[in-house]
């Protein structure tokens, strides 16, 4: 019904609704609360339709009224809406003002894919709302996509318009990996070389680390703070919530080119290392030592000021694919693995994490890492990405910390979407449209109580291959669409969801990402400008795993 995109949980639209129709008079009467969310609907619904929609009671007047009503709890949640539209106007109920929000973006697309356009393409056409009702609710109150700015950098304006694409597609959580081997991207002032020499590389392999290729162009690119403050504020006013990744203990040699001193110098020159220029899983991880740890608290103390505990409640530490081959040659590591009596270089790793998860819980927050910060003992109040399939998830589920689910086999969208030869890099495995509307973020057989720990879902884009928006744009686009109707709706089982009936819905949907300007992958393959021949990938075969 309608073409809505995520699915909402009930639709009613009675033979005789009719439909309210918007003009020169029509108002926004936005009650105390609503206000930023009237400002943005303003904003957006304004311009596409040229219409003033100014502030107004609305009485005598056709209006959009936005309402808050803390008694519709039970109903809605924290970020459900219900929306009634007839003749005299449309009436949106949330409990907060991110359940108003989340329903402004129903209207926008019930008003037309033209909605999503900056400015009128036809200035006689009108506007109108078709009648009935909305009542709807997310499965998931954690609807997340995790982007790379480390190995290719987005550039601030492209960071904004994927938090509108995000809030366009009701998701509300932006994890930001914002450091990596091939790059530091946030501005920290106590230790500036971090971007002076870590946000910069000379050159950058092009398409899959065994490609031939090399971009001798220089590359880099990082947020200043008040970069970082914008990007937050702005996500805030769409009511995403930011995940600030800062990687440790791998994944750290832009900040060992940095600061050499980071590094396992007992074990290698550090001075040598300059800033990764291809991909892959790096040896140089930082060394264990005060000083490491120090030097990231005072990172942190940094990423905690700019990202405020009422969006940022959890911070991000990595801790994947830390490779331990420089720990196990390192005297140093040895003498702190003896030191802590810790049995193994796993339970170093451990004990870098356990540092870090008793530091934010001291300031407030909560740490959050990839499953491999299960190995060596997790500490109470820590969560999980669950990126190695399911496994971490289930286990860190049922030992009682809460978990994101993230397979790669199922949400990775750097993955190819087809088995074409006309993919773009094809990296990993195939993954198309109807795979990720098949994804299910809850495995079967946990136990009730882990059932709760699993907050909820994220598709996360490496972009290794993706050296600027338009190729994230494929990657991203159509499937992110499907993603969401999976994070938000109330889905069936994944064989009984209705695919070819989304894929209906998604015409609606392509025409709106036209008018975003979204660069998504057409049913029919590539556009020309689209392919990239003679780059190589890595393709894997297999079929997603059934949970
Ligand atoms: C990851 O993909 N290394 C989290």
């Amino acid at each position: 019904m309608h073409h809505l995109i995520p699915a909402p949980l009930s639709v009613d639209t009675p033979a005789d609704a009719g439909s309210f129709a918007l003009d020169q008079n029509t108002v926004i009467d936005a009650a105390p609360g609503t206000e930023g969310v009237a400002r943005l609907l303003r904003a957006t619904v304004g311009a596409a339709t040229g219409l003033p929609l100014d502030p107004g009671s609305g009485d005598g007047r056709g209006a959009i009224r936005l309402r808050l009503d803390p008694a519709a709890a039970d109903e809605l949640g924290p970020e459900g809406y219900r929306l009634d539209v007839d003749a005299d106007g449309a009436t949106l109920v949330g409990v907060t003002a991110a359940g108003v929000f989340r329903g402004t973006q129903t209207v926008r697309q019930l008003l037309g894919p033209e909605a999503y356009r900056r400015a009128p393409v036809d200035q006689d056409r009108t506007w109108s709302i078709p009648g009935g009702s909305v009542s709807d609710r997310p499965r998931f109150a954690w609807r997340g996509l995790m982007i790379d700015v480390a190995r290719h950098f987005l550039p601030k304006e492209d960071v904004l318009r994927y938090l509108d694409l995000l809030a366009a597609h009701k998701l509300n959580v932006f994890h930001f990996h914002l450091t990596d081997d091939q790059g530091w991207r946030i501005e920290i002032k106590r230790h500036p070389r971090l971007t002076e020499v870590g946000a910069w590389r000379s050159r950058t392999k092009y398409g899959h680390r065994a490609s031939e290729l090399w971009d001798e162009t220089p590359y880099g690119g990082f947020y200043t703070q008040d970069d970082i403050r914008e990007i937050v504020a702005y996500a805030a006013e769409r009511h995403i919530s930011v995940v600030p990744e800062i990687d440790i203990p791998g994944h750290s040699q832009a900040a060992i080119a940095a600061y050499p001193e980071l590094g396992n110098t007992d074990v290698i020159d550090t001075t040598a290392l300059s800033v990764w220029d291809t991909w892959g899983i790096n040896a140089n991880v930082l060394a264990p030592t005060d000083n490491t740890l120090r030097f990231f608290e005072g990172v942190l103390e940094e990423v905690l000021e700019l990202f405020p505990a009422a969006t940022s409640p959890f911070i991000h530490i990595g801790g994947d694919e830390c490779r331990k081959e420089q720990w196990k040659d390192s005297p140093t590591a040895q003498a702190r693995i003896d030191e802590h009596g810790l049995a193994n270089e796993d339970e170093l790793q451990s004990w870098f994490i356990r540092h870090f998860n008793t530091w934010l819980a001291e300031r407030g927050r909560r740490l959050i890492g990839w499953d491999e910060i299960l190995e060596g003992g997790l500490p109470a109040g820590a969560a999980v990405s669950s990126w190695r399939g399911y496994g971490g998830g289930i286990a860190a589920a049922e030992a009682g910390h809460d978990v994101v689910m993230c397979p790669e086999q199922q949400v990775y969208l750097d993955h190819r979407q087809h088995d074409g030869p006309d993919e773009p890099m094809p990296i990993g495995f195939v993954r198309t449209l109807e795979d990720v509307y098949r994804f299910e973020p809850v495995p079967p057989n946990l136990s009730p109580d882990a059932v709760h720990h699993i907050m909820g879902t994220q598709a996360n884009v490496w972009s290794e291959v993706m050296q600027n928006r338009a190729r994230m744009d494929y990657q991203v686009f159509p499937r992110l669409a499907a993603f969401a109707e999976v994070a938000w709706s109330a889905l069936p089982a994944s064989a009984d969801r209705d695919f070819a009936g989304f894929e209906r819905r998604m015409t609606e949907h392509y025409a709106r990402l036209d008018a975003l300007g979204v660069e998504y992958r057409r049913p029919s393959g590539p556009l020309p400008w689209q392919k990239r021949p003679g780059v190589a990938g890595r393709p894997l075969e297999g079929p997603p795993p059934n949970v």
